[in-house]
This record gives structure tokens, C-alpha cells and sequence, in this order.
């Protein structure tokens, strides 16, 4: 018995931790669309940001290591030429060269 409730504790306190991890980390997915009140009729983008919190560091993309605002100022959300594209995702997958980075449906997923 006594085993049994160290057991218990320590995945108690194992998934206390990743918890707490995941809360300052921020969600492992966002919604765009949702987020920003984007209007249009392509179909969502779910930011894939734990991927990118692997391959990244924070600062690539927030003003600091722990989050916070975005560096680049999203403003204009409708058509081709919105900041998403032109001053955020678009830059840097043509600078890191991701595989179809700029191809609608990596974003885009219906
Ligand atoms: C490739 C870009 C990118 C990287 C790298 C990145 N994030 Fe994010 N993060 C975003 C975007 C985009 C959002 C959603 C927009 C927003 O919340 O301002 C976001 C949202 C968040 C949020 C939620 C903010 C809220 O208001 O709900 C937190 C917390 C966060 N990020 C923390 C981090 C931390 C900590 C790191 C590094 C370990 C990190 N991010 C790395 C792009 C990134
Ligand atoms: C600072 C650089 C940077 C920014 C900004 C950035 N990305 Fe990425 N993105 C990457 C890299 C690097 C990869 C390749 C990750 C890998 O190799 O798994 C990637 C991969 C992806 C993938 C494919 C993930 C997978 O599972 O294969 C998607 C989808 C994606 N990014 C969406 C976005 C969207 C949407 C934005 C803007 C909101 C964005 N990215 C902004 C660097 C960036
Ligand atoms: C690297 C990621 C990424 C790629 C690749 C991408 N987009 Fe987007 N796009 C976004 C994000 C992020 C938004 C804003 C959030 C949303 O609409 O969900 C957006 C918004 C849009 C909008 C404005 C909103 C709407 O629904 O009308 C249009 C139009 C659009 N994209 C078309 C395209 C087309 C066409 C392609 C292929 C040529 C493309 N996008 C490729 C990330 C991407």
C-alpha cells in the first residue's frame, strides 16, 4: 500500500510539473482565425506553436524568452497581402527554407 501511494505521488507531482511547463509555454495550439477575429473565407490556421517552440527560441518570434507581444505588429488580417504573410510566417520559412512554407495548404489545412 505504502508503494502504491508513492506511486500515486510521484506521477501526482510528474504531471503537477509538465502542467505548470505547458501553462508558461503557452498553448500547444492556436487558432488564428479565432484569435486575431480574422475574416475570410480560407480555412483557418492552427499554429502548430509547440512545433515551433522546438525548433525556435522565443525571442524569434515574442519581445521576450518567456512571451509576451509579438515583435512583428499584426495590423492587416484580410486578403493576400496580410502581416501574417508578408511580415511574420512567409519571411522566415523562406529564410529557414521549410519544406512548402509557402504553400497554402501547410497553413491552411481544410
Ligand atoms: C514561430 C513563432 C513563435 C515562437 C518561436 C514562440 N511563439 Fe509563443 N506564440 C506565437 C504566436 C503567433 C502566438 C499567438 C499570438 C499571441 O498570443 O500574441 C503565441 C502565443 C503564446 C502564448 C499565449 C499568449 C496569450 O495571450 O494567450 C504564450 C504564453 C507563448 N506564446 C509563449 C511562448 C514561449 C515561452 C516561447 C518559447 C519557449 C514561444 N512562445 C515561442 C508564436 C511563437
Ligand atoms: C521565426 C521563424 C518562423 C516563423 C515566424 C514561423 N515559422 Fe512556421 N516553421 C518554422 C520552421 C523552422 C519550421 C520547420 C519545423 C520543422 O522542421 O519541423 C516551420 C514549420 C511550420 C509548419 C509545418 C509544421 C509541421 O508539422 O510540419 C507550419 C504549419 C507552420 N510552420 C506554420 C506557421 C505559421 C502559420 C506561422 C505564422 C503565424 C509561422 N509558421 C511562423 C519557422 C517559423
Ligand atoms: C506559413 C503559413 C501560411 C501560408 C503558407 C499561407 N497562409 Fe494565408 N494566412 C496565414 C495566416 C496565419 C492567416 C491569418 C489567420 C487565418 O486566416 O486563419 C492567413 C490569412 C489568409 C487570408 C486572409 C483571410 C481569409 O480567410 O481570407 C487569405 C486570403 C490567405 N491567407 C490566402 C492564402 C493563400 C492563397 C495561400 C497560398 C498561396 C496562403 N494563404 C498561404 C498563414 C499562411
Amino acid at each position: 500500500m505504502k508503494k502504491l501511494l508513492t506511486c500515486l505521488f510521484a506521477a501526482g507531482m510528474l504531471a503537477g510539473t509538465s502542467a505548470v511547463v505547458i501553462a508558461s509555454n503557452g498553448p500547444e495550439t492556436i487558432n488564428l482565425k479565432e484569435k486575431f477575429s480574422v475574416t475570410g473565407k480560407k480555412p483557418a490556421v492552427i499554429f502548430p506553436h509547440r512545433t515551433h517552440q522546438e525548433k525556435l527560441d522565443c525571442t524569434n518570434c515574442h519581445s521576450t524568452d518567456k512571451g509576451g507581444p509579438l515583435k512583428v505588429k499584426i495590423e492587416k488580417t484580410t486578403g493576400m497581402s496580410n502581416d501574417f504573410h508578408k511580415k511574420f510566417c512567409w519571411p522566415c520559412h523562406v529564410e529557414r527554407k521549410v519544406p512548402k512554407g509557402k504553400s497554402c495548404s501547410t497553413c491552411h489545412k481544410k
